[in-house]
């Protein structure tokens, strides 16, 4: 069965409540699609208004992260009730800038990863190397570590749900966006490794997105490899144009 393609809007830390409004009902008719999932994960202030705001339409509401504990003394932490209460499916787990900027590890992102599939939210799982990594031609092995780290102790019907989102961190917020050749052959070996950590039908399964600088003019070829099943958009996921992504075809 051919996978269902999954693209999903970053809005990281932009969007007040009512913008965020706002920018939902000029995004709603130009996302419309029947042929793929559409997510805005979106900051968890504006998660409520958003879910108001998408009631009716093909958009989801997700979150940007969500922390392991279930409730208790952890100040200015999401959990994820809070989140299952709202109606949140979807949490993006691990992103590089919550590695780079709040000290997140493969270790909190598996934590993070098994809360949420406890909780029936799906993970958007990060992975993405370094330039540095690329130049010294280590990235399959770094992104096959971060992944296998990830989904440790996830069973393979939850793995099977789960997306993983390849974003190579160079790319993201640069304007550089990876060439297809290489967005492929990063998340074909996703799937790889995926296959051996569990099995064929799992491999199969797993949805594995693109991300970085993803644009309406590189969605149509990037979208159309055969490992990549979408795309996890930052900047252009704030403008009308990610009506254009959604609809690349
Ligand atoms: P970008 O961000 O599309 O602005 O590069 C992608 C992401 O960080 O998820």
């Amino acid at each position: 069965m051919a996978r269902r393609k999954i693209i999903a809007g970053n809005w990281k830390m932009n969007m007040t409540p009512s913008e965020a409004v706002a920018l939902i009902e000029t995004l709603k008719p130009l996302v419309a699609t029947e042929e793929a999932d559409v997510v805005f994960c979106v900051p968890a202030i504006d998660i409520i208004p958003a879910m108001e705001a998408a009631k009716g339409s093909n958009i989801c509401i997700g979150a940007e992260n969500m922390y392991f504990e279930e409730k208790g003394a952890y100040t200015g932490e999401i959990s994820p009730n809070m989140l299952t209460d709202a109606g949140v499916k979807y949490v993006i787990i691990g992103h590089s800038e919550r590695r780079q900027y709040f000290a997140e590890t493969d270790e909190t992102v598996n934590k993070k990863v098994l809360k949420a599939f406890e909780h029936g939210i799906t993970p958007i799982i990060c992975c993405g190397e370094t330039l540095t990594q690329r130049e010294q031609g280590v990235t399959i092995d770094f992104i096959r570590q971060q992944v296998k780290i990830a989904l440790l102790g996830v069973s393979a019907e939850q793995a099977a749900t789960a997306v993983i989102a390849y974003e190579p961190i160079w790319a993201i917020g640069t304007g550089k966006v990876a060439t297809t050749e290489q967005a492929q052959e990063v998340c074909a070996a996703i799937r790889t490794c995926v296959g051996e950590i569990y099995d064929e039908a799992t491999a199969a399964a797993i949805r594995i997105q693109y991300g970085g600088s993803v644009s309406a003019s590189s969605a149509p070829e990037l979208f159309a490899q055969p490992d990549i099943d979408g795309g996890l958009v930052g900047g252009a996921a704030l403008k009308p144009d990610f009506g254009k992504i959604v609809n690349y075809k």
